[in-house]
């Protein structure tokens, strides 16, 4: 089906959540005056959001979400005011395709029209549309494909790849979901790299980096991997780096002859156990490694340490489900959450212990108060399915005290549906959770999106929303610094 023929049948369908994922061409820049509510003046700063902004180029569809160009939309509050602004990451996809309005470039699950020949040996393209980080003077949108792009944060203009110095180069990747270091402000990431053909085939690599805020100095290590793994988060404490590698296999030889997309190729074997490895950022080596049962861990909340225990809580399922539905998001019915479990690890034994929070509800995408990140906090925000209203892109927030098990549910609100949720402390906390939660809601009914302010301890009370009068394409991961931005 070709993109128009899908807006059509989008058009055409009664949950009209699916035009949520349809293209936002226009740039904007400058005030939004409709307010509802009243916006909290103790809050200041820059909510970014990255996402595909569309999902075709001129008449050719692209055969993935995760393929979409990346756009980048970022809404500042200052005094009680908000302003909005987006720009599409200029990488060299998005030029190419923009211009020639196809698909130029080939993707996690997406041909270049023309069979084989067309795609045999043709790296991905980068699209840069998973994460956005504001980290050491440095605007960078993120795809784990490849390298980040550097952007101007006031205008979001695109200023090139990044590299760290010489880190990265552009043959290898990093991942979309680095995190800084509680004591040094360094961002601790990684990168699935191949390394070079063995006997048994392909060899590749985790490759985890510790980034000082200024990009000089930055010490890594590689980790040998024995197959090509879906592996897209981690979990960070003060001294460690947890990774759980899914019991997923890619297979490369349909992708590199040109006859099969990647995503065709992503196989989940439910007799294969899931491998951990702990990396201590003090020597950066492995310093622990186990097995987990089988399953499919996507996102890690945050994580912590004891006396003698890592902690670390993550979203895990058993289906291949929530990744179905990628392939073709304007056929999607539900989008499928997982559940979130908590893993200690031992750090004299080398045992582990994995749990389920019972009580809490299904979802994904969790966030947390991010000054706490790799420390002892016990509250964790994350999006679902709001009792009664189970179909459709998500659409309740949830809040879990992990250590209680308390956990509230909130609609987000008829006919709306939400892309990440993201908490940030208020000017002065009272407690961990003492904060707000901001998150791009989409309203089916207008096809317009709102960027609703909620109270973190009481979600169920809006404070406010800014009324945009476009929509924003859902999206992926987003992030919030208490600086603005403005020109
Ligand atoms: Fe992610």
């Amino acid at each position: 089906m070709n993109a128009e023929a899908k807006l059509i049948n989008v058009a055409q369908r009664n949950c009209d959540f699916h035009r949520g994922f349809l293209a936002l061409q226009e740039e904007r820049n400058g005030w939004a005056n409709n307010v509802r509510g009243t916006l909290p003046k103790d809050l200041t700063g820059t909510l970014f959001r990255n996402g595909p902004g569309a999902m075709n180029a001129g008449s050719e569809a692209y055969g993935h979400w995760f393929d979409g160009p990346g756009m980048i939309s970022a809404a500042t509050f200052i005094d009680g005011k908000a302003h909005f602004k987006n720009r599409y990451v200029r990488t060299p996809k998005y030029l190419q395709d923009h211009e020639e309005g196809r698909v130029s470039h080939r993707g996690f699950g997406t041909q270049i029209k023309g069979g084989w020949r067309k795609n045999i040996l043709r790296p991905l393209s980068n699209p840069a549309n998973t994460g956005v980080s504001w980290h050491g003077d440095k605007l960078c949108a993120f795809y784990e494909g490849g390298q980040p792009y550097r952007l101007n944060p006031e205008t979001l203009e695109t200023l090139g790849p990044e590299y760290y110095g010489s880190t990265l180069n552009p043959r290898t990747t990093i991942s979309a979901h680095g995190k800084i270091h509680p004591r040094t402000g360094n961002q601790i990431n990684f990168g699935i790299n191949l390394t070079g053909l063995g006997w048994r085939g392909i060899k590749c690599a985790l490759d985890v980096h510790d980034i000082p805020a200024d990009g000089h100095g930055v010490r890594s290590c590689r980790i040998p991997l024995d197959r090509f793994p879906f592996l897209h988060d981690f979990g960070l404490t003060e001294n460690y780096a947890i990774f759980v590698v899914s019991s997923i296999n890619f297979q490369l030889g349909g992708p590199l002859l040109g006859t099969t997309t990647l995503s065709e190729n992503l196989n989940y074997n439910e007799q294969q156990a899931m491998r951990g490895i702990v990396v201590d950022l003090r020597t950066m080596s492995v310093t622990r490694e186990f097995e987990l049962p089988p399953g499919i861990v996507v996102h890690f909340a945050n994580s912590f340490e004891t006396n003698d225990e890592l902690i670390t809580d993550f979203f895990q399922t058993k289906s291949t489900e929530g990744f179905a539905w990628l392939g073709d998001v304007f056929d999607v019915q539900t989008v499928a959450g997982a559940e979130l479990h908590r893993l200690r690890i031992d750090l004299k034994t080398g045992h582990t212990r994995l749990e389920a929070f019972d009580h809490a509800p299904t979802g994904e995408f969790p966030a947390w108060n991010t000054n706490l990140t790799g420390l002892s906090s016990e509250h964790c925000f994350y999006v679902g399915h709001a009792p009664g209203r189970e179909h459709g892109f998500f659409n309740s927030f949830v809040t879990l005290n992990t250590r209680t098990g308390a956990c509230t549910h909130t609609d987000v609100g008829e006919n709306r549906y939400t892309s990440e949720a993201l908490f940030t402390p208020k000017a002065r906390p009272k407690t961990q959770d003492d904060g707000y939660l901001l998150a791009v809601v989409y309203d089916a009914s207008t096809h317009r999106s709102e960027i609703q302010i909620r109270d973190a301890q009481n979600p169920e009370e809006e404070i406010a929303a800014v009324l945009l009068d476009h929509h924003i394409p859902f999206g992926f991961h987003g992030h919030f610094t208490g600086d603005t931005f403005l020109q």
